[in-house]
């Protein structure tokens, strides 16, 4: 089960995962680490390849990002991108200095085709530029493979030595021919036979965790989003009724979405695991009542998650393990894997409750990014429409209910959501302003409408759908006005004590995606 492996060494670059993706693409594993790490750590791995990333610094600034000149010297081949090109330049005996111009955007380049690295392409074709610095004498050995107006080495290769570098950035899409660049790398120059594919992961997870759990039991806390549900099943594959799974109805949940989720891993769904649905709406809409401060709010949704989940583990007895969906750009974002900040201050409702007492946490996806993650759920039969739920927040609508939550609040929001949701289904063809993540929420304002012929004085419903890459910023959608026409009449036609729909343009920063 040990798979070919390249390594990605993060230089600190914004594109860090997009490389590793795309080497996964390739049907190659493929992991991040920091330029911190030992290079022993690195060869002890026994790599295919490596590729060093973009970074922000420059490589003949004191204190830069650098590594060992022995990385070169393992017969391991390398590909530098960005200004990881400059640092094997810098230091293979190069020179790297600061250009007149930054070169920044799509840019025509000229390529030398018969390179390993080139081969398939046109001679011309665009790529993503953006460097201040550039490598203005190549070291002994390398020759130039491309160029552009402004930047005589694009591109070189010292084939003796397997090592490559890239100035400009092929994993991002606006590279035209990117993804070949590095599937040429991995393939033809680190010769990868490519066997990395989610059907061979699950079996294989599946043999690790029953290796791992034995007899032992499993708790999940099942909130019916991607990654739990995919942990779920793959547990439920391995090992069966010692799982067991407790979904917290907290009646903070979009339209029918609890049943959806008991009808899948219930007793009528199709996984032998044991289920526990907890149904604590009118708990919460209790402990909720006349709470209107936001962040009170969320811990009170949190705590009483916690409190729930510790009641049902009580209630099971000894647990030996605790399930967590954790998955790969988490533990990269936490700054475990590369050389990211820690970016992700967003906790799942109830992180870890701290009176359950087990033996070990099992983090199956923990190796996953999102779209594997999915993949796998498919390959676990999983249905689509969960696999490719959009996000929802853990405390739910109750970050979606301006000021204090109540049931029928929570019912208005419900079904105005429900109809949003089917109105932007409608129009299947994945067309370009189709939102990463769209929602109702409920406004506290209340304004006078005329219905009929009497005077309404009802709430607001705040429509809100945005196109984001990273959840840490984010556009609003431009959805076709006909589309929000028809939601708009639905919701006020459909939807009892609404009598007004808004439609949030406001982009992250300054807004944030969710209301509260
Ligand atoms: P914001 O509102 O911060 O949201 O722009 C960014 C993304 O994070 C989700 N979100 C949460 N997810 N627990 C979660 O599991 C939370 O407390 C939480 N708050 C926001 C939000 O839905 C969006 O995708």
């Amino acid at each position: 089960m040990i798979h070919e492996k390249v390594i990605v060494i993060d230089f600190g670059g914004q594109y860090n995962q997009l490389v590793a993706r795309r080497v996964r693409e390739c049907n190659v594993y493929c992991e991040i680490y920091s330029y911190r790490t030992p290079l022993s750590e690195i060869l002890s791995m026994n790599p295919k390849g490596i590729i060093l990333t973009g970074g922000p610094n420059s490589v003949y600034e004191e204190g830069a990002a650098t590594c060992s000149r022995k990385l070169f010297e393992q017969g391991i081949p390398v590909l530098g991108l960005c200004y990881g090109a400059q640092l094997m330049a810098y230091v293979l005996g190069g020179d790297v200095k600061r250009a007149d111009k930054r070169e920044y955007g799509k840019t025509v380049t000229e390529f030398d085709t018969s390179s390993f690295l080139f081969q398939g392409l046109p001679d011309t074709s665009v790529t993503w530029m953006s460097h201040f610095d550039a490598i203005t004498r190549l070291p002994h050995g390398f020759d130039a493979i491309a160029h552009t107006a402004s930047t005589p080495v694009a591109a070189a290769e010292d084939t003796d030595r397997q090592l490559y570098m890239i100035q400009f950035h092929p994993e991002v899409l606006h590279t035209q021919y990117g993804s070949q660049m590095l599937r040429n790398f991995v393939t033809d120059i680190c010769g990868c036979s490519c066997d990395w594919e989610m059907g061979s992961f699950v079996d294989e997870q599946i043999k690790i965790i029953r290796d791992k759990v034995g007899n032992g039991k499993v708790l999940c806390a099942l909130s019916g989003g991607v990654d739990s549900s995919v942990a779920a099943v793959l547990l439920s594959k391995a090992i069966g009724k010692q799982l067991t799974c407790v979904f917290v109805d907290h009646g903070l949940l979009r339209k029918n979405e609890g049943d959806e989720v008991e009808q899948v891993f219930g007793p009528d769904g199709s996984y032998e695991l044991n289920f526990i649905r907890v149904n604590a709406a009118s708990r919460y809409y209790n402990r909720l009542s006349g709470v209107t401060e936001p962040e009170q709010k969320r811990k009170i949704i949190g705590e009483e998650f916690i409190r729930i989940f510790e009641e049902e583990a009580n209630k099971i007895g000894r647990v030996d393990y605790l399930v967590q969906g954790t998955i790969y750009p988490d533990v990269v974002e936490s700054g475990l894997g590369g050389e990211s900040a820690v970016i992700k201050s967003h906790h799942n409702v109830g992180g870890l409750p701290e009176h359950v007492d087990f033996k070990d946490i099992i983090e199956p996806l923990r190796n996953l990014f999102k779209d594997e993650v999915r993949k796998a759920g498919l390959k676990l039969g999983l249905p689509a429409n969960l696999v490719y739920r959009q996000p929802f927040p853990g405390p739910g609508l109750g970050i979606r209910i301006i000021g204090e939550v109540t049931a029928d609040k929570v019912r208005i929001v419900q079904d105005a959501d429900a109809i949003f949701r089917d109105e932007v289904a409608k129009s299947n063809d994945n067309p370009s302003w189709m939102p990463d993540q769209y929602f109702a929420a409920l406004s506290n304002m209340r304004s006078v409408g005329v219905m009929g012929d009497e005077r309404t004085y009802d709430y607001a419903i705040v429509l809100r759908a945005v196109k984001t890459v990273d959840f840490m910023t984010a556009e609003s959608s431009s959805i076709p006005w006909e589309i929000l026409q028809t939601v708009t009449n639905r919701i006020i036609n459909e939807v009892r004590g609404v009598n007004r729909v808004l439609y949030d343009l406001t982009s992250k920063p300054p807004g944030t995606i969710e209301m509260e």
